[in-house]
């Protein structure tokens, strides 16, 4: 029907942060909210979507009929929950922002106060998009770039690399864009060449932006 253009898909939507323990009373993390892609996760949902989202620690929340929330803390855990779901989806947006390092050892106790420094090694967390672009089968696939410069030449970059139908590039730059705003600027490209600018809107406006070109993209 055309007022429920998603009916009977299934999509998965990752979106928060992730935070990387360090010992049990610290973490690594950064500013997201969470606030795009629970945008992203009720627009899916209203276009009759059957929503999987995976959220990392936000007091944002969604009470959606649509939508399923599994919490996850870290970018493995994140990882384990989207892998589980992919082969039943047909949409995934990898909204989340995914901390790209993690403490290479979580120490079990405490770290006490000592020197005057100390060195956490960090090691890399899995590329969950990434993985998911190289295994996928019928998913249509979107990412988000944030970058604070060269942030076309980068989203166009990711686009390819990981075997992406559409990035939505945001920008740093851009006021009253990107974290925990409740507005936001974007660009679309898609895996076909187009790309299209909006002005700044607000998040819920924003989503149905994206969710209106991935129903165009699944037809073109
Ligand atoms: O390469 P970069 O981290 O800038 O790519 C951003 C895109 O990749 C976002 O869609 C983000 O959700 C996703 N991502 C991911 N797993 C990571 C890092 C990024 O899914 N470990």
């Amino acid at each position: 029907p055309v007022n429920k253009p998603l009916g009977g898909k299934t999509a998965i939507v990752t979106a928060g942060p992730t935070i990387e323990h360090i010992d049990p009373v610290r973490y690594i993390s950064n500013h997201s909210s969470g606030k795009m892609g629970i945008a992203i996760a009720e627009a899916l949902a209203d276009a009759g979507a059957n929503v999987q989202l995976v959220l990392g620690p936000t007091p944002q929340q969604t009470s959606h009929p649509g939508i399923t929330t599994t919490r996850i803390q870290t970018a493995q855990e994140m990882f384990e929950a989207v892998t589980a779901r992919f082969s039943q989806a047909d949409i995934v947006v990898a909204a989340a922002a995914v901390a790209d390092y993690r403490p290479a050892n979580v120490a079990d106790k405490k770290i006490k106060k000592g020197e005057a420094q100390l060195h956490i090694d960090l090691e890399k967390t899995p590329d969950i998009l990434r993985s998911l672009g190289d295994n996928k089968t019928q998913q249509l696939l979107v990412g988000f770039s944030l970058e604070t410069n060269n942030e076309k030449e980068y989203a166009l970059k990711k686009l390819r690399e990981k075997h992406l139908d559409m990035i939505v590039m945001n920008s740093l730059a851009d006021a009253g864009a990107g974290f925990n705003y409740d507005t936001n600027k974007i660009t679309l490209f898609d895996k076909n060449g187009r790309e299209q600018s909006f002005p700044l809107k607000s998040k819920q406006a924003v989503a149905q932006d994206i969710v209106s070109a991935i129903i165009e993209l699944q037809h073109a």
